[in-house]
């Protein structure tokens, strides 16, 4: 049994969480399974359970509620199960001028990215902290570092990712507690493809495996890197959108915004 034991990744029903998930079984963790659709946790879970023989338990959960992350604290505390390892994976993108933004939609987006990030993270770490072990890890985006004309409010929402993994690393330096923020570049995944036609225009190696992202990024938290990148390509461009001025790299990325 690994030492920090019992996993939660929300967002794990689909996608990148689906793959996490699927890594950290594979590493004799338990796991927490947290989405909206209960049947298809429920499934999975019992894939997981009969491959690699790890505990499962599974909650329903939509996360933009502002309480959500303290009702799902309470229930799991409930069932007495411990979590070492918190994922916030769970996200939404919306591809959208801003003008024409749905304000519902853009609502959830900050829910859902940023705020129910911030209130998971605060629960669980706290625990952790008492008992002096745990790991946090976040999904950003190559966004993180850089604007996205088109999806604007997106791409902000993991730049707020990124920095507050970042300035949790350091709060919580010398506690045993680490924190990993993932920026991955493009993946495949139901958020990609339904990404309002932006999938045609990316070329294929530039396109990520989720389950080779989730296994470089979980080696990369397990040996307490802050902040991971995959793919030679997305540390170039991040290299480039950190190096050069930012009126260069905002002119860029909105000039291949206006050419969609
Ligand atoms: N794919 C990419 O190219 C890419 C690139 C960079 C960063 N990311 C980030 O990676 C993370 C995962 O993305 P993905 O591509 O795997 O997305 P995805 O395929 O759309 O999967 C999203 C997961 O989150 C769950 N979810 C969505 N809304 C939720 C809510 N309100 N409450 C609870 N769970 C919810 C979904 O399950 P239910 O519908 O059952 O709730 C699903 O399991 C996100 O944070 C995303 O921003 C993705």
């Amino acid at each position: 049994m690994p030492k920090l034991n019992t996993v939660l990744i929300t967002g794990s029903s689909e996608g990148i969480g689906r793959s996490f998930a699927e890594i950290y079984a594979k590493n004799g963790h338990d796991l927490v399974l947290v989405a909206r659709n209960k049947a298809k946790l429920e499934e999975f879970a019992q894939e997981l359970k009969a491959k690699y023989g790890v505990n499962v338990e599974v909650f329903a959960a939509d996360l933009i509620p502002v309480d959500a992350a303290q009702k799902l604290f309470t229930a799991i505390a409930l069932k007495e199960i411990q979590i070492d390892i918190l994922v916030n994976n769970a996200g939404m993108m919306q591809v959208e001028k801003l003008s024409l933004s749905d304000p519902q939609q853009l609502n959830n987006l900050l829910q859902l990215n940023i705020q129910s990030l911030v209130n998971m993270t605060q629960q669980f770490v706290k625990p952790m902290l008492a008992r002096g072990q745990g790991k946090i890890v976040n999904v950003g985006s190559i966004a993180s570092f850089m604007p996205t004309p088109n999806f604007a409010a997106y791409g902000a929402s993991k730049a707020f990712v990124l920095s507050f993994s970042e300035g949790i690393a350091e709060e919580f330096r010398g506690t045993g507690v680490t924190v990993t923020c993932v920026c991955p570049g493009m993946t495949e995944t139901k958020m990609l493809s339904h990404a309002d036609g932006f999938e045609k225009f990316i070329p294929k190696f530039l396109k990520a495996d989720p389950m080779e992202l989730a296994a470089q990024a979980y080696k990369a938290s397990m040996k307490g890197d802050v902040v991971f990148l995959d793919k030679i390509a997305n540390k170039l461009l991040v290299q480039w959108a950190t190096h050069y001025p930012r009126w260069m790299v905002r002119g860029v990325n909105g000039l291949f915004a206006r050419f969609k």
